[in-house]
């Protein structure tokens, strides 16, 4: 299959189409309104590809998801969150070498200036942690220039990332900011930075959590980073962006409105099929949160993974936690109901992670911080892959105008 035809107003043209190495085919569109003068029309891009990629591939009808050909069930399973950061964003698995010189990088970078701290303490304390992310990401190019090294802004911003996250956690619980450096590992780090000291349970949790983030191909705000980047403007404000594209509930945002969801159901005495009744109710305004994908319409397997690692860590944690049980009663009850069945609506990421979240401490609040420390290597290859794209133009989609047609200005007077 290389052309398609369109038949426009009598004239037939011919397009060009891609398929890609999974067998995906796109109809490439890029010359249509130089030849037809039409565009096409797509709101939230259902139907639309913004670009070629090599990075991570999603089968959304059979579940699959794989970071550069590796399912996503081996890459959560055997990994460290630094192999899979290297492979995400330099597209193989690093060798003992290359993973030793990766690691060294990201200790050598990973401080955070001190007048940084004390910016994070002048901030409004109602501030949200992902708006004090964004704004403390953004902060960071007042302190490092943005080079022309990409992959030294790559390492910068990868390794002072667990800091910031962790400075946030600790002053929302009142205690001092623990410097970097206090582990070997990434993870391992960063888990002594937010807890004062390490523990293996908590380490291989997060380890899985962070890695089944890494990336989603063009979601919301991979898309968001791509958009800016595009711009040419610096890394650390392209991360900040998607920061804020992944902080609504519709996108990231989810992991912490499901578990408010759960606490209601809770509250409310637990009732699952009154809650399930009430999502279905389109004038409710109220939706089953943590269920339901653009590309996913069957089970999203990272959620597959987080519910069996939910039952696992909670059990090794000696945690009971009722919103567990609620929502697999949630799971249950939506995956027997018609409208959730013919919506093809399944349990997403979102959907179980925060379970294991709040059993590690970790305030609801910061859920969607903990999806961007995971997300970041993600959004830095997306934008990687992007500036380096030989064709690469900045984003600007075009638009089918509705509005008023030419008409006079009249003067105030006459109004
Ligand atoms: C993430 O894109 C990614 O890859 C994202 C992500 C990643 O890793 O980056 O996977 C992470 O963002 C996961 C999604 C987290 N969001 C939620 O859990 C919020 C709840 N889910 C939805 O609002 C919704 O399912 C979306 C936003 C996830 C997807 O929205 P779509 O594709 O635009 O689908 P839609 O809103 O058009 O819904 C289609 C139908 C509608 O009903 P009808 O008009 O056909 O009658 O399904 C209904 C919707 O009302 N529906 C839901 C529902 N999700 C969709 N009804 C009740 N509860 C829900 N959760």
């Amino acid at each position: 299959m290389d052309k398609a035809t369109l038949t426009l107003d009598g004239t037939t043209y011919d397009l060009d189409v891609v398929v890609g190495s999974e067998g995906e085919v796109g109809i490439d569109i890029s010359k249509l309104r130089s030849t037809t003068r039409a565009i096409t029309l797509d709101p939230g891009y259902t139907s639309t590809g913004s670009c070629k990629s090599a990075i991570t591939f999603i089968d959304g009808e059979k579940g699959i998801l794989s970071y550069r050909g590796y399912p996503i069930e081996q890459c959560a399973e055997d990994s460290s969150f630094e192999e899979i950061a290297y492979l995400i964003i330099w597209g193989e698995l690093p060798n003992a070498q290359q993973l030793a010189q990766f690691k060294g990088q990201l200790k050598e970078h990973e401080a955070i200036p001190a007048p940084l701290v004390a910016q994070f303490d002048a901030l409004p304390a109602a501030l949200h942690p992902m708006a004090a992310l964004s704004s403390m990401v953004v902060s960071l190019t007042g302190y490092y220039d943005a080079t022309d090294d990409f992959d030294l802004d790559v390492i910068r911003l990868i390794a002072k990332f667990k800091a910031l996250v962790a400075l946030g956690y600790r002053r929302s619980q009142g205690l001092d900011f623990i410097e970097p450096g206090q582990a070997d590992g990434y993870v391992a780090d960063f888990v002594h930075m937010m807890y004062g000291k390490g523990d293996a349970v908590t380490e291989e949790a997060l380890n899985k959590l962070l890695i089944l983030h890494v990336d989603h191909e063009q979601n919301c705000s991979a898309s968001t980073a791509r958009m800016v980047g595009s711009s040419h403007v610096n890394l650390y404000a392209t991360v900040s962006a998607a920061i804020c594209a992944l902080w609504g509930p519709l996108h990231g945002g989810a992991n912490q409105a499901v578990i408010e969801m759960l606490e209601e159901i809770e509250a409310g005495g637990g009732d699952a099929d009154e809650y399930v009744e009430r999502a279905k109710d389109k004038t409710s305004g109220v939706r089953l949160m943590g269920f339901g994908h653009r590309v996913y319409k069957n089970f999203d397997p990272r959620a597959r993974i987080i519910k069996k690692a939910a039952d696992e860590i909670l059990d090794q944690l000696d945690v009971d936690d009722p919103s567990l049980q609620i929502a697999k009663k949630l799971e249950r009850r939506a995956l027997e109901d018609p409208y959730f069945v013919e919506r093809k609506l399944y349990p997403n990421v979102d959907f179980y992670s925060g379970i294991i979240y709040r059993a590690l401490g970790i305030p609801v609040e910061m859920f969607t911080v903990m999806f961007a420390l995971g997300r970041l290597p993600g959004w830095i290859a997306q934008t990687k892959e992007w500036l380096e794209d030989p064709k690469t133009r900045i984003h600007r989609p075009r638009q089918i105008y509705t509005g008023a047609t030419r008409r006079d200005v009249v003067p105030l007077s006459e109004r």
